[in-house]
């Protein structure tokens, strides 16, 4: 890791809105932005349409050597992710996407690979790297770190509000029951567990305002600087 670039961390569980504050913070500090789930999302839509067995590891790892995996503007003025050159950005979201993500994060080969991916996002002047590892394994000389989480409930109703907005069908009560496996299964593999990292800030966003949570992970740079 290069010392002279900046790194702030997001962790937490999924529908934590990690994306949005670190989209956000991204923005305002003039920093570069990685999804380090939406590399897990990609690996597993290339694992479906090459008909990789998930619990393959060798071949997993194989195929995300293979890939060619990039964030790049689009028109609409968002980041798209392309795979061999492809927009799969719609893709991604859909839950059955962010389950096979889950269970192909579960392979220490795949996230080594991945992680080599990640780290090499690491740019002047500086990165927010949004996750489940980012503080804890990728970046842990990362100066400032954050830890983002919220009740299920609450997370499940905001993926859900996300998923109908985008004109992705989606079931409430499904998409609540899909986030609590994945959070067993993202706290409980023996590899890089969701954890909250050392010296994280720790903000339990159910009952904050976007504003004033993108208020308080700003000040965990601002303050430090
Ligand atoms: O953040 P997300 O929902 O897009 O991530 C999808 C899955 O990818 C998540 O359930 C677990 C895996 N993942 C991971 O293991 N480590 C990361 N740093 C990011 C995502």
């Amino acid at each position: 890791m290069d010392p002279r670039v900046p790194v702030l961390t997001i962790d937490g569980p999924s529908g934590a809105g990690k994306g949005t504050i670190a989209k956000a913070v991204a923005e305002k500090l003039g920093w570069h932005y990685l999804d380090s789930g939406a590399l897990y999302r990609a690996l597993g839509v290339a694992a479906m349409n090459d008909g990789v067995d998930l619990s393959e590891e060798t071949e997993l790892v194989a195929l995300a050597n293979k890939i060619k995996l990039e964030f790049k503007q689009i028109p609409a003025g968002e980041w798209g992710v392309f795979l061999d050159g492809k927009e799969i950005q719609q893709h991604l979201q859909t839950e059955q996407v962010g389950a096979v993500a889950s269970k192909l994060a579960v392979f220490p080969a795949v996230r080594d690979t991945l992680k080599q991916k990640q780290r090499g996002f690491q740019h002047h002047p500086g990165l927010v790297a949004d996750g489940r590892d980012m503080g804890s394994v990728v970046f842990t000389e990362a100066e400032y770190k954050v830890y983002l989480t919220a009740s299920a409930e609450i997370r499940g109703k905001r993926r859900y509000k996300q998923l109908i907005e985008k004109g992705i069908s989606a079931n409430l009560a499904h998409v609540i029951q899909d986030i609590e496996e994945r959070d067993s299964r993202d706290k409980n593999r023996s590899i890089a567990p969701l954890v909250i990292p050392q010296d994280a800030l720790y903000l339990d966003t159910s009952n904050m305002a976007v504003k004033e949570v993108l208020e308080q992970v700003l000040n965990v740079v601002n303050n430090k600087t």
